[in-house]
């Protein structure tokens, strides 16, 4: 396994070694979640390139960017047996050099659920995702259901500006108790920990009604919100019942539904979904 930080032997390295390429974008701070789009890309390609880079604009100026965990030599041990052939590790000066202005933006998709309360958050994920995309030019590239929205945005910036880049999204993967995986997970201690488990039980009370034949979207945003108000510890910022291409809010649930919420625990913030149908 190769570890790159500058462009040059990143291409070094991709251009030598023929075949399909995959590519695992992450932030680092790895888990179970990220070593299964990994073990996935080394499945289904040639060769796997594994970036790790706490992208800094993808954080709002409320959002603690140097508080984000990290730990580069753990994250190389997680991913040493899975047979990558490069870790690329830029750093932001590598990613936005000085005077840096080329954005790119996805519009209408990145307008609710995060993007309503992250306004700039989609935007950095896009240029940075795009900018991983040129420097590895992978044949597939690995997301997680996890970051729904995100995985909608990027499928959406990939066919609009004609990348001939295959996007795989891969299942969230779950504690055993049911909290799905998080880097962000970290910052949970003590009560903190029983009470996120919230999200989970109250994407699976409104699946349950779902299941009971219940169509009608509010319902199911009024058992979410329901069960999210009975957890003391935790703040609720939305509940979503949308159409899972377009992410606007359905009355009814005819077809594939994304069910999706954030929720602030204490001071950490977390996502979750199910999808339906
Ligand atoms: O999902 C993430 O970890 C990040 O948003 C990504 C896709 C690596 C872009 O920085």
């Amino acid at each position: 396994m190769e570890i790159a930080i500058d462009l040059d032997k990143l291409w070094a390295i991709r251009s030598a070694l023929p075949g399909t390429w995959g590519l695992v974008p992450t932030m680092g701070y790895l888990h179970e979640g990220h070593l299964s789009l990994i073990r996935r890309a080394k499945a289904e390609c040639d060769h796997v390139a594994v970036s790790i880079f706490v992208n800094p604009t993808q954080f709002g100026p409320s959002e603690d960017l140097s508080k984000y965990p990290r730990d580069l030599e753990r994250d190389l041990r997680l991913i040493e047996p899975l047979g990558v052939d490069v870790v690329w590790n830029p750093t932001p000066e590598i990613m936005y050099p000085s005077g840096y202005q080329t954005w790119v933006e996805v519009e209408a998709l990145t307008k609710p659920l995060e993007g309503a309360i992250r306004p700039s958050h989609f935007r950095g994920v896009t240029t940075v995702v795009a900018k991983l995309f040129n420097a590895v030019q992978p044949h597939k590239a690995y997301f997680g259901q996890k970051d729904a929205q995100q995985a909608a945005v990027i499928c959406r910036m990939t066919r609009d500006l004609s990348y001939p880049i295959k996007i795989v999204v891969c299942p969230i993967v779950r504690e055993t108790d049911g909290l799905a995986m998080s880097s962000r997970n970290k910052y949970l201690e003590g009560a903190d920990r029983q009470a996120a488990l919230v999200l989970s039980r109250a994407l699976t009370a409104a699946k349950a009604l779902y299941d009971a034949g219940e169509r009608d979207a509010e319902k199911l945003r009024a058992r979410m919100k329901e069960v999210i108000a009975a957890e003391p510890r935790a703040q609720m910022q939305y509940v979503s019942c949308a159409d899972y291409d377009t992410l606007a809010e359905l009355e009814t649930v005819t077809g594939k539904t994304l069910l999706s919420m954030a929720v602030m625990i204490g001071k950490t913030r977390l996502i979750d979904n199910f999808v339906l149908g």
